[in-house]
């Protein structure tokens, strides 16, 4: 099969078969940060739960055809259309329900080799007008799981802190191995501890043992970690808006507490922990960039 591996450089698949991990929240922020910071970002929402639509707040829009036309260029070897300007420099292929038709054709597909590219050869014409590409996977759904996986340069992993998470890592490890005879440069970009308590050093201490102990690497685990706050989670995906997003609304408003008080009128613009959830995912997004950016650095020097 002749595919162009050169323009899927910067291809990231956010995945863990786990579900509930993180994987939209984080593949939505880190995608808006980058997105804001100048980067022409694609992003692509292969969950037919469609999730992403609600943390962009697009659900309902014309724009979304509820995962139609990518199921269609999936199953048929069609070019895709994005959705263009989600956000400035932000353009999305849309999911939703119609993947589960997809993931049905590609589980069956005759030639396997080619279901498995199927993402992979719809990318490679598309990718090179982006700086970055974020794949949000599904959970289970393996045909669509191993799509992206075949796709992607790297493999972002979110994991809760949970030991029950040990078996969603191990899990995933076998999903990267199974690929790498498809797509040898698969590479695990690091694991990134989600949802975690701001004050829990041991639990947090704990799961990276357990990451360490499932994937074999020190390096697995990523400096920063996503902290616990259902507020902030709610208020985001109910008004599509993303963390820092929110944070900067809030800061236009008024807060909470003068509506409390009497001070104000009208309802608080945004929970008060969104500027930390903002500060956890901006720390994030550079900790991705930097880990990629010194990948290149060192590929070019061998190369
Ligand atoms: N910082 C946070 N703290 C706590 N909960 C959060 C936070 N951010 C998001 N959530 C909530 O956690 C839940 C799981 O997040 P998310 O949907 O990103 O996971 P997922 O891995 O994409 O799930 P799925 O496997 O169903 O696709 C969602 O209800 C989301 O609103
Ligand atoms: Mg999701």
């Amino acid at each position: 099969m002749n595919l162009d591996r050169e323009a899927l450089t910067r291809v990231i698949a956010v995945i863990n078969g786990k579900g509930g991990a993180g994987k939209t929240t984080i593949t939505a922020n880190v995608a808006g940060l980058l997105a804001h910071s100048g980067y022409r970002v694609l992003v692509v929402d292969l969950d037919p739960q469609g999730n992403l639509a609600e943390d962009f707040g697009y659900t309902g829009d014309p724009i979304d055809d509820q995962g139609r036309a990518l199921a269609q260029a999936l199953a048929f070897g069609q070019p895709a259309q994005p959705a263009v300007g989600v956000r400035n420099n932000l353009d999305v292929l849309i999911g939703g329900h119609h993947l589960d038709v997809a993931a049905a054709s590609l589980a069956a597909a005759k030639d396997q080799v080619a279901a498995r590219l199927s993402l992979a050869t719809l990318l490679a014409p598309l990718a090179p007008e982006y700086d970055m590409v974020l794949i949000d996977c599904p959970p289970g759904i393996e045909a669509l799981q191993t799509a992206a996986a075949a796709a992607a340069r790297w493999a972002l992993v979110p994991a809760k802190s949970d030991a029950s998470s040990r078996k969603g890592l191990l899990d995933v490890a076998r999903r990267l191995d199974a690929v790498v005879g498809l797509n040898p440069g698969l590479d695990l970009l690091g694991v990134v501890l989600f949802g975690t308590g701001s004050s829990a050093h041991r639990i947090k201490g704990e799961a990276r043992d357990l990451i360490v102990e499932a994937l074999g690497s020190e390096t697995a685990v990523l400096r920063t970690t996503i902290r616990h706050s259902e507020a902030t989670a709610h208020a985001a995906r109910e008004r599509g808006l993303l963390a820092h997003e929110l944070d900067d609304e809030s800061r236009k408003g008024p807060a909470w507490w003068q509506i409390r008080r009497g001070e104000a009128t009208g309802t608080a613009n945004s929970p008060r922990t969104a500027g930390g959830v903002a500060d956890d995912f901006h720390s994030l997004t550079s900790e991705v960039v930097e880990r990629i950016t010194t990948a290149e650095q060192r590929e070019e020097v061998t190369v």
